[in-house]
């Protein structure tokens, strides 16, 4: 299978366990920073309304200290528009946001809230910022995404993940083809297909293998291993699965 899957390493959990304590460490700059070294394509971070875990500073010192394009995940809020318009990143994903949630639950409605959407998708597309939303694998969703104008859609993978914890094959198979047909779909429509939340080393494979995906997410699974066997090492065998799933190992 051709095309190397980029992947996109997201530090906010480095900062989830700074945030514990209150203090300066650890730093989730130095996580980018050894994210970059170990051979991720981009550094992913979101920032939330109520700055649970990055804040502006870590976006700034951020930008600075790593070459490799930076993907910023913001709701549709003003605020965060403001402040993705100050930085311009190389690319910002709009996300939903709820603040009771303990993580991003499901895609973005950009079918029933086209309208709310569309402001935020012309303003940062006007600054030179690529545009991605993150939806449901639904072709509902990729049509709303094509009439938007947002090159880039990346797809929410949480539901295939729970599905492959439970084990159970008749939803796991349901749920990768939703992703397969939406991806494929997306890709007809001539939006650029990116994939993540909730992907481990076990559940990587049958999405990087999808081929119209050209970019990977992931976060919390890599901070996690990283306590064990540091975060190159994490990030060097999640390279590993996603080639092998490529056929290019
Ligand atoms: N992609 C998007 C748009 C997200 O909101 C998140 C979670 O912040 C991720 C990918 C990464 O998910 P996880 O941390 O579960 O790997």
């Amino acid at each position: 299978m051709s095309q190397r899957v980029r992947l996109g390493v997201n530090i906010d959990h480095v900062a989830t366990i700074r945030n514990a304590r209150g203090g300066a460490l650890p730093d989730p700059v130095r996580a980018a920073v050894l994210a970059e070294q170990a051979g991720a394509d981009g550094i992913t971070l979101h920032i939330r309304e109520d700055r649970r875990h990055v804040r502006e500073d870590d976006l700034f010192r951020m930008v600075d200290a790593v070459k490799i394009p930076i993907n910023l995940e913001m709701a549709c809020a003003e605020e965060m528009l403001a402040i993705a318009l100050k930085v311009k990143p190389h690319a910002v994903c709009l996300v939903p946001e709820r603040r009771e949630e303990r993580t991003t639950e499901g895609g973005l409605d950009v079918a029933g809230q086209h309208d709310h959407v569309a402001p935020f998708v012309r303003k940062l597309r006007e600054a030179g910022v690529r545009v991605s939303l993150f939806i449901d694998p639904s072709v509902r969703q990729m049509a709303a995404a094509q009439s938007l104008g947002a090159p880039v859609v990346e797809i929410h993978t949480g539901a295939f993940c729970e599905a492959h914890i439970s084990g159970d094959a008749a939803r796991i198979a349901h749920e990768l083809e939703l992703i397969q047909t939406a991806a494929k779909d997306g890709a007809a429509r001539g939006l650029e297909i990116h994939a993540g939340h909730g992907i481990t080393f076990d559940s990587v494979a049958p999405v990087a293998a999808v081929p119209e995906v050209r970019e990977l997410n992931i976060g919390h699974f890599l901070i996690g291993e990283a306590i064990f066997v540091g975060l190159g090492q994490a990030i060097a065998e999640m390279r590993r699965r996603i080639d092998l799933a490529r056929g290019e190992a």
